[in-house]
């Protein structure tokens, strides 16, 4: 079994630079099956769930290369089979195949998909778009079965402003006759990356980034070369790690706007923050004073950043008050930095951290994708060595980290144990 061991009380200085972001990057290589001719990625992530999708793609015909953050997909000789489950299951944008398939050849079936447990995580919202398109949708097996004679432009009104609804809505509106409109669409910037590469293609979108968007069908989408826009969920983790064990850190590759509700509260802390073209400079680790988060949809401030501020938290003095209105139980992480001395606990959707709090190392469980970067923080703050147990979920999602923090000073470093250093007390 692989874990990370960190040891704690490293500084860390230099510039670490942000890779594609995952949540466009699991979608974008989808979106890829409703062209007719080739599709070229250009600076996607190195992680696990891009390879899986990759080879998802290639199950069902498509010709994929990939090579230094580059992956062209021939969808030509794509064909729609069942994908009922194996890949499907690991990861949670899996159902973007869904949207894609169905958008293409008028019928799917895609396994029920996976990803990380952070409370119920319904797809009813992506479902209610397929059926208002014309598809019949039914559930058989852990399958979701997707048949349409044809697909028809329609008025879709979502009842949350869902990223994957509003993202798979679109998918499979590309292609439809007539006009689609969803309403209270999400606006999140990976929204308008899938716009722009699904635009590139040749669809006719408008209005991504507010909350309508409109689809005018066309009869054929083609290939084309299209760069992912950064991840400002990864620079904003580097972010709150270089505010909390940072001498100087230069975060490059981040559109400085995509991570400003982030920044607010980061000089809301006493953190000095200088946001540049493309980069963003926290100077130095500040005396932290406590503040109260509350997530929301885009712009407000990322429920994926809440797990890792939540470290930073115990750092800052006074009580934190951090609420979550995305996802009902996002808080493993809060048990597992109990382990390691954080004063931190949560009630119902609110996480509640008293500090600062001096942590120690311990072994400790990454039970989701940004639970382990939470830990891997906590490891960075703590006083001894911190282990850190299935890593499998940090490398769905985090690209070469290991490398990138020890690029900027950290000693962090990927081991192999034995099962018997397994059992935990
Ligand atoms: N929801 C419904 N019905 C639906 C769809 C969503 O009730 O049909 C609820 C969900 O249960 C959840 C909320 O709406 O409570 C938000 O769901 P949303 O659909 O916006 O999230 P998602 O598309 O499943 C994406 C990201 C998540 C990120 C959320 C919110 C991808 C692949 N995942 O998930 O990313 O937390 O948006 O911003 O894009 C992560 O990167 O760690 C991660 C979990």
């Amino acid at each position: 079994m692989e874990v990370y061991k960190i040891k704690g009380g490293k500084r860390l200085q230099g510039t670490v630079k942000v890779s594609g972001a995952k949540n466009s990057a699991v979608a974008l290589i989808p979106a890829s099956i409703l062209a007719n001719t080739p599709v070229t990625i250009e600076g996607l992530p190195e992680i696990s769930d891009v390879l899986t999708l990759q080879s998802l793609l290639e199950d069902v015909g498509g010709i994929v290369t990939f090579e230094n953050g580059e992956m062209t997909i021939d969808p030509s000789n794509i064909v729609s089979m069942p994908m009922p489950n194996g890949n499907v299951k690991k990861l949670r944008a899996s159902y973007y195949l869904m949207g894609a398939m169905l958008g293409r050849f008028k019928n799917a079936v895609i396994g029920l998909p996976g990803g990380c447990h952070l409370g119920p995580r319904p797809i009813d919202q992506h479902i209610k778009g397929f059926e208002a398109l014309g598809a019949k949708v039914t559930n058989e097996h852990g399958a979701i079965y997707l048949r349409a004679k044809e697909l028809r432009g329609a008025k879709i009104y979502l009842d949350f402003a869902s990223v994957g609804a509003t993202i798979n809505i679109m998918l499979a509106a590309v292609l439809a006759k007539g006009t689609t409109t969803i309403e209270n669409a999400a606006k999140e910037p990976e929204i308008i990356d899938v716009a722009t590469l699904l635009s590139n293609m040749g669809a006719n979108i408008k209005g991504a980034g507010t909350n309508i968007i409109r689809i005018e069908g066309v009869e054929e989408l083609h290939g084309t070369r299209h760069t992912i826009i950064p991840d400002r969920i990864e620079a904003g983790t580097f972010m709150i790690m270089a505010a909390a064990v940072g001498d100087g850190v230069t975060i490059d590759n981040v559109i400085p706007f995509h991570v400003e509700t982030l920044t607010a509260k980061l000089r809301e802390m006493g953190v000095e923050v200088i946001e540049e073209d493309e980069r963003v400079i926290i100077p130095k680790a500040e005396a932290l004073h406590s503040v109260d988060v509350k997530t929301l949809v885009y712009p407000g401030f990322p429920t994926d950043l809440q797990q890792p501020f939540s470290v930073l938290l115990t750092q800052a003095t006074g009580t934190s008050v951090i609420t979550d209105t995305i996802y009902s139980a996002r808080f493993k992480q809060i048990d597992e930095i109990g382990r390691m001395n954080a004063t931190a606990r949560v009630e119902g959707q609110t996480g509640i951290i008293t500090g600062p709090s001096e942590l120690q190392a311990a072994s400790v469980r990454a039970t989701d994708l940004r639970a382990g970067a939470a830990l891997v923080l906590a490891g960075l703050l703590a006083d001894g060595e911190t282990e850190i147990r299935e890593i499998q979920h940090i490398e769905r999602g985090y690209s070469s980290l290991i490398k990138k923090l020890r690029g900027i000073g950290a000693d962090i470093r990927k081991e192999i144990i034995t099962e018997e250093a397994t059992v935990r007390e």
